[in-house]
C-alpha cells in the first residue's frame, strides 16, 4: 500500500507533515506530495527527508495519480480545498482520509453534495475517513477521569484555542467537540444553541440530545496564535487538560492532579485508517460520523454568522 499527501507542508497550522510521518512509521510509504506549486511541493518533500520520506513532488492531482498510482490519498490542505480534492479522489478511484472539517460549512448544497460523495464512494468500494483525532483518546480519558456512560452523561465541556479569529474559529475547532460528542453519546441533535462573548472567549452552548440523554455542552474558543495551544475537555465536570512536552512532543492528560501519558491521537487516527484499508475493522470516523457531524457543524456555523452585534468584533 502506498499513499500521497495533499498539503504535506505547513504554512499556517497544517498537520500534513505529521500525517506523512505517521503513515511512513506504520509501513505505508509516502510516495508523493501535492502542493500549490512545483516549488512549494518540492520544499514540502525536502522537509520530510528527516523522517526518511522521499516523495515525488507535484502540483497537479491528475499527473500525480497517473504517475505514482497511490492506493490512498490524505487530504491535509486548507479546508476550502477539501471538496475539490474529494471529487478528484472519487473520480480517480482512490481511498481517502480527509482532515476535519470534511468540507467547509459554506459549501454550496452541502447536504446533497455530502450524500452524493458518500454514495459514490460506497458504489466504488472506496474507504472514506475523516481525520478527527480526539475520540481516539477516550480510553485514556476514562482511565484517568472515570467511566463515561452514554445514558448518564449530563454535561460536556471543551476549550479549544484556534489560531484563527472570527467565525473561522468554528470550522477550525468545533469539529473536535462534535466528534467527541458523537463518538461518546451517539447520534444526536443540537437544540437551544446560544453564543456568548466573555472578553477574549467565545462561548457556544447547546443541548446535545440523543435517544438516551440530554447533555448540556459548553464549547469555549479562545484565539491562541502560538503553540502549544490550550485544549481541555471532559464530561460531568471531570475535565482533562492536554499537555505537550516541548522537548519531546510527548503528550499527557491531567485531571484533578493526576497525569497520564497518552499517544499522539493523530497517530491513532492514521493507524485506524490504515487498518480499515487492510480490512481489519470499519473506520472509527467513517461515513455516519462524517455525515452527521458535518451537518451539525453547518448548523452551528450558520447560526453563528447570522448573529449580529458584538459577537465577532475584535
Ligand atoms: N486535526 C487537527 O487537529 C488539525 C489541526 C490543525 C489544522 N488542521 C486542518 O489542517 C488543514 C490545513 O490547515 P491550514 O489551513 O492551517 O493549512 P496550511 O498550513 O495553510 O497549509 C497546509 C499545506 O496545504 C498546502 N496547500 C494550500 N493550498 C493548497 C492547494 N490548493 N492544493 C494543495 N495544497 C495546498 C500548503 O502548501 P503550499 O505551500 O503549496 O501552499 C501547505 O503545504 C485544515 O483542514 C485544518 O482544519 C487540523
Amino acid at each position: 500500500m502506498k499513499i500521497a499527501v495533499i498539503g504535506a507542508g505547513r504554512t499556517v497550522n497544517g498537520i500534513g507533515p505529521y500525517i506523512a510521518k505517521y503513515f511512513q512509521k506504520h509501513d505505508v510509504p509516502v510516495v508523493a506530495v501535492l502542493g500549490r506549486s512545483a516549488a512549494s511541493s518540492a520544499r514540502a518533500a525536502a522537509d520530510l527527508e528527516p523522517y526518511g520520506i522521499r516523495p515525488a513532488a507535484y502540483s497537479s492531482f491528475t499527473e500525480m495519480v497517473s504517475e505514482v498510482r497511490p492506493d490512498a490519498v490524505a487530504i491535509a490542505s486548507p479546508t476550502a480545498t477539501h471538496a475539490a480534492y474529494i471529487e478528484h479522489c472519487l473520480a480517480s478511484g482512490v481511498h481517502f482520509l480527509c482532515d476535519k472539517p470534511f468540507a467547509a460549512p459554506d459549501t454550496p448544497d452541502l447536504t446533497a453534495w455530502l450524500v452524493s460523495v458518500l454514495r459514490r464512494a460506497h458504489t466504488k468500494g472506496l474507504t472514506v475517513v475523516m481525520n478527527s483525532q480526539w475520540p481516539f483518546v477516550l480510553p485514556w480519558y476514562v482511565k484517568l477521569c472515570g467511566e463515561v456512560k452514554p445514558d448518564k452523561v449530563r454535561t460536556f465541556a471543551m476549550r479549544l484555542s484556534p489560531g484563527v479569529s472570527g467565525p473561522a474559529m468554528i470550522p477550525d475547532s468545533l469539529p473536535h467537540a462534535l466528534s467527541l460528542l458523537y463518538d461518546t453519546l451517539g447520534n444526536g441533535e443540537i437544540k437551544g444553541l446560544t453564543f456568548k462573548r466573555q472578553g477574549e472567549a467565545h462561548i457556544i452552548e447547546y443541548t446535545y440530545t440523543t435517544d438516551q440523554t440530554r447533555c448540556a455542552a459548553t464549547i469555549t474558543l479562545v484565539r491562541e496564535p502560538t503553540q502549544p495551544r490550550t485544549l481541555t475537555f471532559g464530561f460531568d465536570g471531570r475535565i482533562a487538560a492536554r499537555a505537550i512536552d516541548p522537548a519531546t512532543y510527548a503528550m499527557s492528560l491531567t485531571c484533578r492532579g493526576k497525569s497520564l501519558a497518552i499517544p499522539d491521537p493523530l497517530e491513532l487516527s492514521v493507524k485506524d485508517f490504515i487498518e480499515s484499508l487492510a480490512g481489519k475493522h470499519v473506520p472509527r470516523i467513517g461515513v455516519d460520523h462524517i455525515a452527521r457531524t458535518t451537518m451539525l457543524l453547518q448548523q452551528v456555523h450558520d447560526a453563528a454568522i447570522r448573529r449580529t452585534g458584538d459577537l465577532w468584533k475584535n
